[in-house]
């Protein structure tokens, strides 16, 4: 067992199991990205898919959020569609992800490859490597991949959409088809994950940012199978603390209780007493700030803060977060003053 997880872990790794520590860990979706004017500096001179294939760069910006900012834990800089080129898939960005054909055939996916991510994915696990290495012992390193659902979004639509009509579609139309495409991903990042734990993650999220698209008839018939797949996989091969994140997912919750995951991330539309009510007052919970709400003026920046901290109460355990990721224009000033506040406010609830 390697040092960072002997003994009972980080504050965000015990939280992660359920013990509550002095104050909630916190940790900011897409906390590497274009709102750092740093990250920006590297861009002007790599571009998006250079940077996330060259292990010093990806390690670099994966390590620009913690370094500025005193986070509890710092996520791989990647994307949910990167491995996916290990597959077969040809890929592009700009900035979101686009594919040279959209996937809709049973021949184009019999011609993709399941991930062997020694061979498809090299560099990410050689920047995990770096990133451990180079990280404190008292911040975890987040390795993460897109669940199942959501490449298929991707896959099947050919790039981004507001409701990926073509891709649910699909899954309508050809249902056996859109099976096997979905347990080919499920396979393969299952596979990809356990690669990550194994390169130097201390833990694992899922991100299943469309999964909201869905009601829960067709979540548990198509996605939730696949997604118990990945789990099982991990929990077979790995010891690791695991978030599943369905952004949108608010009436799925009641499914989600049922996945074998340590922590569930919650958007910004529910409460998170209400997601505790769904899940369970043993579940542990990660979110749920509104991004936007990093705009607003100090004062009621604070105010939001202290509801999500408040509302994180119900639950076992909770990680601080925002609801989905960090606007590209928010001022990292903001970020550190959210960061402050949320140290402040445990503080004094310790001492009263
Ligand atoms: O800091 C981090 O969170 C780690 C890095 C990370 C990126 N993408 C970097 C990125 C992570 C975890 C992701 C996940 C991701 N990518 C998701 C799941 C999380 C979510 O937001 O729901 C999804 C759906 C994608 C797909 C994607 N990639 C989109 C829609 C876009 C364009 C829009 C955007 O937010 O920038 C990307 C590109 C992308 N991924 C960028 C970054 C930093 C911007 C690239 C650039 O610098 O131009």
């Amino acid at each position: 067992m390697s040092e960072s997880r002997a003994g009972a872990g980080t504050l965000f790794e015990r939280t992660c199991r359920g013990i509550r520590g002095p104050r909630p860990p916190v940790w900011i979706m897409r906390q590497a990205g274009r709102y750092l004017p740093e990250y920006r500096k590297i861009r002007e001179r790599v571009d998006f898919l250079t940077a996330t294939k060259t292990p010093e760069i990806a390690a670099r910006i994966t390590l620009q959020p913690v370094e500025r900012f005193p986070l509890d834990a710092a996520i791989l800089f990647s994307d949910i569609m990167t491995p996916l080129e290990g597959m077969g898939v040809e890929l592009d960005f700009a900035p979101g992800p686009i594919l040279q054909e959209p996937v809709r055939s049973l021949e184009t996916i019999r011609g993709l490859r399941p991930l062997d991510p020694d061979e498809g994915v090299p560099f990410v696990l050689e920047t995990l490597g770096i990133v451990r290495a180079e990280l404190r012992r008292d911040v975890s390193l987040i390795g993460f991949a897109g669940a199942p659902f959501t490449l298929f979004c991707y896959l099947v639509q050919g790039g981004g959409s507001k409701d990926f009509a073509d891709a649910r579609a699909f899954l309508r139309q050809e249902p056996d088809t859109a099976a096997e495409l979905l347990q080919l991903l499920g396979t393969s990042m299952g596979r990809y994950l356990v690669a990550q734990a194994r390169a130097g993650a201390d833990a694992l999220m899922l991100f299943d940012s469309w999964a909201g698209l869905l009601g829960p008839e067709t979540y548990r018939s198509f996605v939730l199978p696949v997604v118990e797949d990945i789990v099982r996989a991990i929990r077979a091969e790995v010891d690791r603390p695991l978030i599943y994140f369905a952004h949108g997912g608010a009436t799925l919750l009641p499914d989600i209780r049922g996945l074998d995951v340590d922590v569930v991330g919650i958007d910004w539309t529910l409460p998170l007493s209400r997601a505790v009510r769904d899940l369970g007052e043993n579940a542990v919970v990660q979110g749920n700030l509104d991004p936007a709400a990093l705009f607003a003026p100090r004062r009621a920046l604070a105010a939001s803060v202290d509801e999500v901290l408040e509302e994180g109460a119900a639950a076992a355990a909770h990680v601080f977060n925002l609801g989905h990721g960090i606007h590209r224009t928010t001022d990292p000033d903001q970020v550190a003053f959210m960061l402050d506040h949320i140290r402040e406010r445990s503080l004094q609830s310790v001492t009263r």
